[in-house]
């Protein structure tokens, strides 16, 4: 979603701020602007529609060697994508950028009159009220924006700039992610760590609540109640190579192709083949509190929350006596779910900060019920809001489409839910067929990436025409097949729905033509017979089939992708994989941008 970038310092500001708005792009956003100063207080706003090659060369045109400036991707909420509603917007003397949402910025508006409005925008209005304190200068710049935050419902993350002090950026957050770059005679800000990498790699992250006055060797944060706050100066772990392509053409099959490596990240340290047992720091939990788990609550959004599903498949058939609910927390946070005693919630998030997953976490632990994060992105909000966690530690995501965030979001659940078994006394007998196959899995990965690449590519290209798609599977399956439509739908805008199985006589059934293809998966194993039968049902009506197996499959449909591996509890992880090939295939088959699907955004931080 939109991005925040800022620089005070030596150098060219505009250098930095366009380089960083290029680092945002992967997040999604639709217009994007800077706004540099000059020593002489004058400013130089430069803004345009669409991609950031557009700002690039109006950039271009209007070259300025200024030393501090704050610039922004815009995802619209209020208002269209155009160059007027794009950041940053102006009032007075001052420049402001506004990630978020301010959700009472009709009433702020109507008190504003002296301003004349030139967008539709809510950030446009914190920036009249920023005005209406600072008064063309009158007062300190960081005293008007804190004035005006005090009276702001919603979200934001901020970036203030006036052409009075050419010297200080102000910055604020609440619910939307804020870095600050600490460098060498200079700072750098940015709502994604990634846009600081190979500038510096130590970083404050500001929280919720705090205020900053950054100057190029200084940085003073307080909380808007004007208490001082000592900041934590923090490492970025992330390194070049990781937000690079690499030599791949797009970021999404990179990501695919990183899961043998990436798994492994998540899996180091954490197994102990030989005793088939697991060992998670993280969570924080004694033997005692994890014995006492009788409910798991799996909050997610998208991916994660299908990742949350295919755990909770896995969780209960080897722990006894516990009962697991994953839900989609866009709806969750506003039920009235009764929590059981005895229950836990993992949070489940790549980027640590999905808008929905934070207020349910927010809303779970207010409830007293212990919260354990299972996040990718290291210092984001969800990961240090939740009282315990495992990180996944797959590195950057870039691509919008989530892959390996997804792979490993589930291991991390199931070795999360090891640990409660293996504290509740379940023999290990019974959970060591799971710890091998999941030592295995990263080995196993790169094989079937390895077998399936090209078929699943000439496989894509027959199918790249049909509008529609029903994912079918039962069991583990079905909320991979969940996983795969969603997959195809977002990048290849494929209108594919996923059904389980023995849904279908109940109403998707009537669906099958010409017009739809179908994807099922047939793991080997107890279901496997009545899978079949299901698939002869599809085949019976005219169904155009492609088949994913990791066993003897002799039915005559029109494609079979043929997994051989040894793992079998965990297959549908493997035939996941085939999924996002495909749709990595399809996408690219259709001439669609695979990294940046239209209307989508990585980070999702507003409601
Ligand atoms: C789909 C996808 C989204 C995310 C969802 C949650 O490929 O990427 O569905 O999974 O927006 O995002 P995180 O995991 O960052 O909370």
């Amino acid at each position: 979603m939109c991005g925040i970038v800022g620089y005070v310092g030596n150098k060219n500001a505009q250098d930095f701020l366009i380089s960083g708005l290029k680092r945002l792009e992967y997040r999604g956003y639709d217009s994007a602007g800077i706004v540099t100063i000059s020593g002489d207080n004058k400013a130089a706003l430069i803004r345009a529609e669409g991609k950031i090659a557009n700002l690039e060369d109006k950039v271009a045109k209007n070259k300025r060697d200024d030393k501090i400036g704050i610039g922004h991707t815009r995802w619209a909420t209020h208002g269209e994508p155009s160059e007027k509603n794009a950041h940053p917007h102006k009032a007075g003397e001052i420049y402001l950028v506004h990630n978020g949402i301010i959700e009472n910025y009709k009433e702020l508006k109507k008190t504003l009159k002296e301003h004349k409005f030139a967008s539709e925008t809510d950030s446009e209005v914190l920036a009249a009220l920023v005005e209406s304190f600072y008064k063309g200068g009158k007062y300190p710049l960081a005293d008007a924006v804190v004035q005006a935050l005090k009276l702001v419902k919603g979200t934001y993350g901020v970036a203030v700039i006036s052409e009075k002090n050419p010297d200080e950026v102000v910055v604020a957050r609440s619910g939307s992610p804020l870095v600050i770059g600490v460098g060498n005679g200079e700072t750098l800000i940015a709502s994604d760590a990634s846009a600081l990498v190979g500038h510096t790699k130590r970083a404050i992250y500001l929280n919720d609540g705090e205020v900053a006055v950054i100057k190029k060797d200084s940085i003073e944060v307080k909380t808007l109640n004007a208490e001082p706050v000592s900041a934590k100066v923090e490492e970025i772990e992330t390194n070049l190579a990781a937000i690079q392509k690499g030599g791949y053409e797009h970021f999404l099959l990179k990501e695919i192709m990183e899961q043998p490596e990436s798994l492994k990240e998540t899996l180091r340290g954490r197994l102990n083949v030989a005793e088939g047992s697991v060992r998670l720091g993280g969570p924080g939990l004694s033997e005692g509190e994890l014995r006492k788990i009788k409910h798991l609550i799996i909050v997610g959004c998208g991916t994660a929350y299908h990742a949350g599903l295919l755990a909770g498949y896995y969780i209960e058939q080897f722990t006894p006596e516990i009962t697991i609910e994953t839900v989609i927390a866009s709806e969750y946070r506003y039920r009235q779910a009764y929590i059981p005693e005895g229950s836990v919630a993992l949070i489940v998030s790549q980027s640590g900060e999905t808008a929905d997953t934070l207020a349910c976490l927010r809303e779970i632990k207010r409830q007293g019920v212990k919260t354990i994060g299972i996040v990718n992105a290291i210092g984001s909000t969800i990961a240090r809001e939740v009282d315990g966690g495992t990180y996944v530690h797959v590195g950057p995501e870039i691509s919008v489409a989530s892959t390996k965030a997804f792979t490993s979001q589930v291991i991390a659940m199931v070795m999360f839910g090891l640990t409660i078994a293996q504290a509740k006394g379940v023999k290990s007998t019974i959970l060591k067929p799971y710890v091998e196959e999941i030592a295995e899995l990263p080995e196993e990965i790169r094989r079937t990436l390895e077998d399936t690449n090209e078929k699943i590519a000439e496989i894509a290209k027959k199918y790249k025409d049909y509008e529609h798609a029903i994912y079918l599977g039962r069991d583990t399956a079905y909320p991979t097949s969940m996983e795969g439509a969603l997959k195809l739908k977002e990048i290849s805008y494929v209108d594919a729905n996923a059904y389980a199985f023995g849904e279908l006589k109940h109403g998707p059934l009537a669906l099958v033509d010409d017009r739809f293809f179908e994807l099922a998966l047939v793991p080997e194993g107890a279901l496997y017979e009545k899978t079949i039968s299901n698939i002869q049902e599809v085949l019976a009506r005219g169904g155009h089939i492609i088949a994913i197996t990791n066993t003897d499959f002799d039915l005559p449909v029109e494609n079979v992708v043929r997994i051989e591996s040894q793992i079998k509890i965990f297959a549908p992880i493997l035939m996941n994989l085939v999924l996002q090939l495909f749709a990595y295939y399809t996408t690219v088959a259709k001439g669609y941008n695979v990294d940046q699907p239209r209307n989508l955004a990585k980070s999702v931080t507003v409601e």
